[in-house]
């Protein structure tokens, strides 16, 4: 197998605080590799270290066969990164920061008003290509900052939590233009902090956690270790929380997690008719629910299902753009 992305025991420091301890990443050319990961994982540091820009200070990686620390200039030939190259200027339009990004590549002026121009279609910009960039939403900045990290035909993308802050809507958007990149050959390391992303998107996940990685798979494996979706119950009067919870444990064959202070009950569970089977005990039983169904689970049930312990605690939470700022 062809291999455009390969790390062997990467490790980088800050100071006492250990990023990154001992990472292992295999990406096969064409694939999308979804790095998922809570804030603080180091996620960041890997793309950064994969992208030149960043010294590991053990291990080594390569991209296209070419080493990251000892032949930068041909591995930043062939990648592209989003929020990073793509420096885009709010008071140009959407047309005239792609062409601008194409003149610093050294595109002729011809080729690369072309090139802006098939992008901005490709990502739905057309209507918009003219105006500044201060009116653009969320979603359309970060398609042209996509399309900004395009323009250079990169043959391996970063995409480094692409939707993280954008509505839904705005994220389905982004979506869409991920999927058309791979369809179009392009192996994207993309990172996430949402368990449903990696999974919609990618071929594969790898899931990071204090700079290791824990758990890697395809979707669906990693998806079958939490249960595929999460059932949920909220009896209405507090004395019929047991009677539910033990309703639950029946129907799934698990205890339900429960807590402790609004009495919400969940437990993994696969098969999406034992919402309506739980509904009929409930009925029968005479017992009300504030809240009932199926739900996917989120990063913290992944995580505790893979480790044991959950994704956040408020210690470890941390300013990311202060992280990045401090290592430009
Ligand atoms: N420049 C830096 N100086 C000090 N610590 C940093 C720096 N960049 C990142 N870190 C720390 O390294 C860890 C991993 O960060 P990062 O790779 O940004 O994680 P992620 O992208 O998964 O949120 C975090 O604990 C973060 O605070
Ligand atoms: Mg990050």
């Amino acid at each position: 197998m062809s291999y455009a992305i390969r790390a062997e025991g990467l490790v980088k420091r800050y100071g006492d605080m250990v990023a990154l301890d001992g990472v292992d990443l295999e990406v096969p050319a064409g694939k999308v590799i979804g790095v998922l990961g809570p804030n603080g994982a180091g996620k960041t540091t890997t793309v950064r270290i994969l992208s030149t820009l960043l010294r590991p200070d053990a291990g080594r990686a390569t991209v296209g066969g070419h080493d990251v620390v000892r032949d930068p200039v041909r591995v930043r030939r062939l990648i592209g990164l989003t929020g990073q190259y793509a420096s885009v200027d709010e008071d140009l339009s959407g047309t005239e920061n792609l062409v601008l990004l194409g003149r610093l590549l050294d595109l002729p002026k011809r080729d690369a008003k072309a090139r802006a121009a098939r992008l901005l279609e490709q990502f739905s910009l057309t209507e918009a290509a003219d105006r500044p960039l201060s009116t653009f939403s969320g979603g359309m900045r970060r398609r042209l900052d996509l399309a900004a990290s395009l323009v250079g035909r990169p043959q391996v993308l970063y995409l480094d939590e692409p939707t993280t802050g954008l509505d839904p809507h705005a994220r389905g958007e982004v979506w869409d233009v991920v999927r058309s990149l791979v369809d179009d050959g392009s192996t994207v390391l993309l990172t996430t902090q949402y368990l449903e992303e990696a999974d919609q998107l990618a071929d594969s996940i790898t899931v990071f956690d204090r700079g290791r990685v824990v758990a890697e798979g395809r979707p669906g494996e990693l998806k079958r270790r939490v249960g595929g979706q999460i059932l949920l119950a909220r009896p209405s009067l507090p004395q019929d929380v047991p009677r539910v919870a033990a309703m639950l444990t029946e129907l799934t064959g698990t205890t339900p997690v429960q807590d402790g202070v609004n009495g919400l009950l969940t437990v993994p569970a696969d098969d999406p008719l034992l919402v309506s089977a739980l509904a009929r005990r409930l009925a029968a039983d005479g017992i009300g629910t504030d809240e009932m169904g199926l739900r996917l689970p989120s990063l913290d049930e992944v995580f505790l299902a893979l480790t044991g312990h959950p994704a956040t605690t408020d210690d470890e939470k941390n300013d990311d753009t202060t992280a990045e700022r401090t290592a430009a």
